[in-house]
């Protein structure tokens, strides 16, 4: 029987959720990828905290360093750049491939971590870092690869978007639909990068770089927030037929679809009568437009613990079959030169 050894960096609100499906499913996931998956460690910052009582107390470990050199497969979801970017380095310096939720990361250093796998041969993965459980990271580096996409749009924050509808449908203010978002786990640890528009600029990044076959960083992301809509303009947005969202817009800019690429993140009002707009609570839904599909749309659970854990463990199957011999390595082709417009250039 082959086995591929896991490593499991953090184990909060998502991490905690891939160690239940790891342990609910092991005989369906030793199936589907063919080999047992091993879950070696557990790396978390406080070992004696209390944790969900599927987690197994003697796997866990404050050495992340130590685990990351046991494993074949590392699941990064500690958030942050650092340590994260440190042992994310030294599992692909290692060989090892690895699964990331870690959008922060990817946006900021993504060039690095590319070519730290390129050069060991490892994989990087990273389903999870944008939109939760929904596939559109797959979608678009896999599914799109032959097809010409022009334009990506969406609303990529779940905590904004539970947050304006609170606000719009139950008449809930700016800090207790906060409150309520960071209670129900689609925050982040520092609930400002959610609110001022820097987690949906990441995942904006991300998806550019995948759509445009380029590679565009977090700096590049001109960025407002949601900290200025009050409740009279959710209330005069409703009156008119609007409502208010957080989109993230990507897209290929000029009368021959080729003069440069825009990419921002802002609030805006849409249509009630818009796809986007009916994308309740934490859900998030990205449309994707291109030259031979035409438009898609992407919907589903964008934040959370069990959607995250979801996507994370659909890359660690395709990582662990993929070190068996019998799955496909992610594809991802960078080689476009479309430069980056500011937005007065759009
Ligand atoms: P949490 O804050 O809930 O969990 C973080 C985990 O990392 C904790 O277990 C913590 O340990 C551990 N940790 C922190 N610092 C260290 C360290 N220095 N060494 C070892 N372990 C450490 O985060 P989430 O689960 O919410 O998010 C994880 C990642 O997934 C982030 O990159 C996030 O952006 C991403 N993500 C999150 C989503 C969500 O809905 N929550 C959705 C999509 C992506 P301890 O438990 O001891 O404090
Ligand atoms: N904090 C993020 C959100 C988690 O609310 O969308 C999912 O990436």
């Amino acid at each position: 029987d082959r086995t591929v050894r896991v490593a499991l960096l953090g184990c909060g609100t998502v991490g905690s959720q891939v160690v239940r499906l790891l342990r609910e499913h092991a005989d369906d996931l030793a199936a589907r990828s063919g080999a047992r998956l091993d879950l070696v460690g557990i790396a978390v910052r406080d070992t004696a905290a209390d944790r969900e009582p599927w987690v197994p107390r003697e796997l866990l470990s404050d050495d992340a360093q130590g685990l990351v050199r046991r494993a074949d497969v590392v699941i990064e979801l500690v958030g942050g750049i650092e340590p994260a970017r440190t042992l994310v380095l030294a599992a692909l310096g290692a060989g090892a491939s690895v699964v990331t939720g870690n959008k922060a990361l990817l946006a900021a250093h993504g060039p690095e971590l590319h070519a730290a796998a390129e050069a060991s041969g490892a994989d990087l993965y990273y389903e999870a870092a944008v939109a939760g459980a929904v596939p559109v990271v797959y979608a678009l580096r896999e599914s799109m690869a032959g097809d010409n996409v022009t334009a990506v749009l969406g609303i990529v924050n779940g905590t904004t978007n539970f947050i304006l509808d609170e606000m719009a449908t139950r008449g809930l203010g700016f800090d207790e639909a906060l409150a309520l978002a960071q209670e129900l786990g689609y925050a982040e640890a520092d609930p400002t990068a959610d609110v001022d528009g820097h987690d949906a600029a990441a995942k904006a990044a991300i998806l550019a770089s995948l759509a445009f076959h380029t590679r565009v960083g977090i700096d590049d992301v001109p960025v407002a927030g949601i900290r200025s809509v009050t409740a009279q303009d959710m209330a005069e947005a409703r009156d008119a037929g609007y409502v208010i969202k957080l989109l993230a817009v990507a897209r290929r800019v000029g009368d021959d679809g080729a003069r440069g690429i825009s990419v921002r993140v802002h609030p805006a009002l849409l249509p009630a009568t818009h796809p986007l707009a009916a994308v309740r609570g934490a859900f998030n839904a990205v449309v994707v437009e291109s030259e031979a599909a035409g438009r898609l749309m992407f919907y589903g659970q964008g934040a959370g613990g069990a959607p995250t854990a979801s996507a994370v463990m659909g890359d660690v199957v395709a990582a662990a079959a993929h070190r068996v011999g019998g799955g496909n390595a992610p594809r991802e082709s960078v080689y476009a030169q479309l430069p980056l417009l500011a937005p007065e250039q759009t």
